[in-house]
Parts: C-alpha cells; sequence; structure tokens
C-alpha cells in the first residue's frame, strides 16, 4: 500500500488552519454538500445478509433523495428511488422489512414488480392509455463489495471496489460476504454540523488522552496511514502488549488462538475511512462499518452496525461481547469530545484550530472537500444566497485554468 506524508498533505501553511468557522454552519453550504457530494457518493445501505430472501427490502434516505434496495426473485440486489410513479408516494411505509412479491404503494395501490417493472394499476381504465413499460421504478446506481451494499443517487466516478483496491487484498482476508448481523444497528444524531463529527473521527491524535481503555488495548502501535484519494487506513495492535486494565487482558486471553485471519490480522483492530464519511472496521471478532452524513444544517447522524462470521466457540462469543463493550465506551468519549469542540467552534472566541502532522487524516479529508467545493476556501461567509453561485463561480474557474 503506497501512503502519503505529511509534506504532501501540507503544501501550504494554510492547510493547517482547517475549515473557516462559517463552513460549520451554513444552510445553503450544508445543501450544496447534501447534493454536490453524497448524493454523488457511495453510501452503505446495508450487508447482503440484511436482506436474505427475495422481498427483503432497505431504505435508504439523502436529502430530498429516497432509495430502497431489495432482493429480487432471482435473488439478485436491486436498488430504486423509493417513489411511486403515480403520486410520488414512498412505495414501502418502513424503513426495511419484507414485502412479498411487490412493492404495494400505500397511497393509492399501484403495485411493482420487484426487478422494478409495474404490475398492477387499480381501476386502471380509470387513467388514459398509458405506457407501462415506462411506469416501472426508477432505478439506482447500486454495487455490491463484498457483501456490502452501496448505493449512488447520482453522478458518476469509480466503483467502490475501484476506490478501495488497495485494501482489497487485506479486506479480503475477513470473509464479509459471508458475516451475519451480529448486534443491533446504532444511530447517533447530532446538533453538529457533520464535518466536525467526522474532524473527531479523523484521526489517532487524541487517542492516548480521548479514549485511555482503547490506549491501554493498543498502545503506541495505534498509526494513522492516507493513501492517495479517497482511502485512509488506521490500525492498533495489541500483540505482546501489557494491558493495565482487566477488560483489555480479557478481551486478549478470550480470543480463540484459531482464527482464519492470517497471523498478522490476528491482533491487530483496522479502521478504513472512504472519503466523505464511510469507515470499515476490521477486527479479529466482527467488522463494523458506519458512516457520517448531514441530515440538516447542524444536524448529522453517524449510523453503524456490526457482522461477524458465524462462531459459536465461548471465547469467540465472549471476545466479541467485550469488543462491543470497548468500543461503546470509546462511541461514548467521541461523543463528548465532539460536543465540546463543536460548542467550542460556535465561541466568538474562536479563531480556527492547527493541524499536527499526526491530524494528516482531517487535513486530508478538509483538502478533498476544498476541491470538490471551492466556496469553503473562503474565509469569509459568504452573503446569504450566494453560496451555490460563488462555488460554480470558482469550480468553472478551476477548469478554465486545467485547461490553460
Ligand atoms: S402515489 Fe402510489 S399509488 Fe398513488
Ligand atoms: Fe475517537
Amino acid at each position: 500500500m503506497k501512503f502519503i506524508d505529511a509534506s504532501e498533505i501540507f503544501q501550504d501553511e494554510a492547510d493547517r488552519w482547517g475549515l473557516p468557522a462559517w463552513t460549520y454552519n451554513n444552510d445553503e453550504l450544508t445543501r450544496l454538500e447534501i447534493e454536490q457530494l453524497f448524493l454523488r457518493k457511495w453510501m452503505f445501505v446495508g450487508h447482503v445478509s440484511d436482506i436474505p430472501n427475495s422481498g427483503d427490502y432497505r431504505c435508504f434516505t439523502m436529502g430530498n433523495e429516497r432509495a430502497v434496495v431489495v432482493r429480487d426473485q432471482d435473488g439478485q440486489v436491486r436498488a430504486f428511488h423509493n417513489l411511486c410513479r403515480h403520486r410520488a408516494s414512498r412505495i414501502v411505509a418502513d424503513n426495511k422489512g419484507h414485502c412479498g412479491k411487490s412493492f404495494i404503494c400505500p397511497f393509492h395501490g399501484w403495485s411493482y414488480n420487484l426487478d422494478g417493472s409495474i404490475r398492477n394499476i387499480p381501476k386502471e381504465s380509470a387513467f388514459p392509455d398509458m405506457d407501462r413499460d415506462g411506469l416501472g421504478l426508477l432505478t439506482l446506481d447500486h454495487e455490491v463489495w463484498h457483501g456490502m451494499i452501496f448505493i449512488r443517487f447520482d453522478g458518476d466516478g469509480p466503483a467502490v471496489a475501484e476506490t478501495f483496491a488497495e485494501a482489497e487484498k487485506e479486506v479480503g482476508l475477513y470473509r464479509i460476504e459471508d458475516m451475519q448481523p451480529l448486534d443491533k444497528p446504532y444511530k447517533y444524531e447530532f446538533d453538529i454540523d457533520w464535518k466536525a463529527v467526522l474532524d473527531i473521527d479523523n484521526e489517532g491524535y487524541h487517542v492516548p488522552v480521548g479514549h485511555p481503555e482503547l490506549f491501554d488495548l493498543v498502545g503506541g502501535s495505534y498509526t494513522d496511514q492516507q493513501l492517495e484519494g479517497p482511502l485512509s487506513r488506521a490500525f492498533g495492535s495489541f500483540r505482546e502488549r501489557k494491558h493495565r486494565l482487566e477488560r483489555n487482558r480479557d478481551y486478549v486471553a478470550a480470543l480463540p488462538d484459531e482464527s482464519y485471519l492470517p497471523a498478522s490480522h490476528q491482533h491487530l483492530w483496522i479502521y478504513w475511512g472512504m472519503f466523505p464519511g464511510f469507515v470499515l472496521t476490521l477486527f479479529p471478532d466482527q467488522v463494523e462499518i458506519y458512516q457520517i452524513y448531514p441530515v440538516g444544517t447542524q444536524q448529522s447522524v453517524m449510523a453503524g452496525v456490526t457482522y461477524a462470521l458465524p462462531d459459536e466457540r465461548e471465547g469467540m462469543q465472549k471476545a466479541r461481547s467485550i469488543n462491543r463493550k470497548i468500543n461503546m465506551d470509546v462511541g461514548d468519549e467521541d461523543i463528548q469530545l465532539i460536543k465540546w469542540a463543536a460548542e467550542g467552534m460556535r465561541s466568538t472566541a474562536f479563531d480556527g484550530v492547527l493541524l499536527s502532522d499526526l491530524e494528516l487524516g482531517v487535513a486530508s479529508f478538509q483538502k478533498q472537500l476544498r476541491e470538490l467545493l471551492p466556496v469553503v476556501t473562503l474565509e469569509q461567509e459568504p452573503e446569504a444566497g450566494t453560496v451555490g453561485e460563488i462555488n460554480a463561480r470558482l469550480m468553472s474557474k478551476r477548469k478554465i485554468a486545467a485547461v490553460k
């Protein structure tokens, strides 16, 4: 794997100062981020084992867009806009479930086959002649990578597998496609901008102080690595380490020696991140997948879920349960840290941040954001009603500069 060092990220002193405060609290920018970023990036919707049977479905919402992912009658995963072609209702009432052989719209009962084609229109004779073939559900881009289902509402760009090419060999070791859901999914809602949530998550500099128990587990081995482009990796090893805390000692002792993983990966906790907000965590006993995204101005969500291979061994069961406890505590600590930092950023005394070489992930995240949404480079908040227009102007200037 090819990692980049701090000098490649910090080319300019200003790259260490973080984003201007206004970018964390601006309606128009949040709308732009949803439209130009999140609707155009791959979003994780679930795992193939979440929809094992034909008719099982899962929904996902981003901004004004709604998706439904379903397993069809041939066992294929399909993705559609969750939008009835009659009068725009969602076609399933719940966010997940089983719809049988068809989706039946809860409004007037139009029904759709699992391949998206129209099935039945109640009182069809009341409508003028219609082209039934054109009335199917609208399809969405989707991709299944190692059993993880992603959708994209808009735009194009590399596939998930292509984006994760550098991680392919490592991720392939974990047999994620054969896994089953482990614990209930979790969802945290924050009255905080999504970027402020990610800023904390994008670096391990805070681990020794912010997560004393995690630090006891992996100690100074915790390392952040940045790849060229949207991928980042972090890892910590608990091999041959003296653990002060009993819970950590119990975790290490409980993990069975026999593993499907090679020796190199049996003692590692590995975090793979994909810009803007997707994280795949590889543990020797389970995987955890979560993503962070905006749902409004100063409103964001961190939603996650765990999966594991079927394994009834007592040691593995115990290790899994301790892992969850450690990571739930880490999550609680992060939530507190996120809140304190976000509070400070609202203060009139806040005058920017200073990033170290150990906060490369934050700098890299912000650099990618500046490239995609150049309006965030402005120190002063643009006048109301101009954010989109200024961003478009900066984008087109950049295109002209690239051609010249
Ligand atoms: S909106 Fe779906 S049937 Fe009318
Ligand atoms: Fe953290």
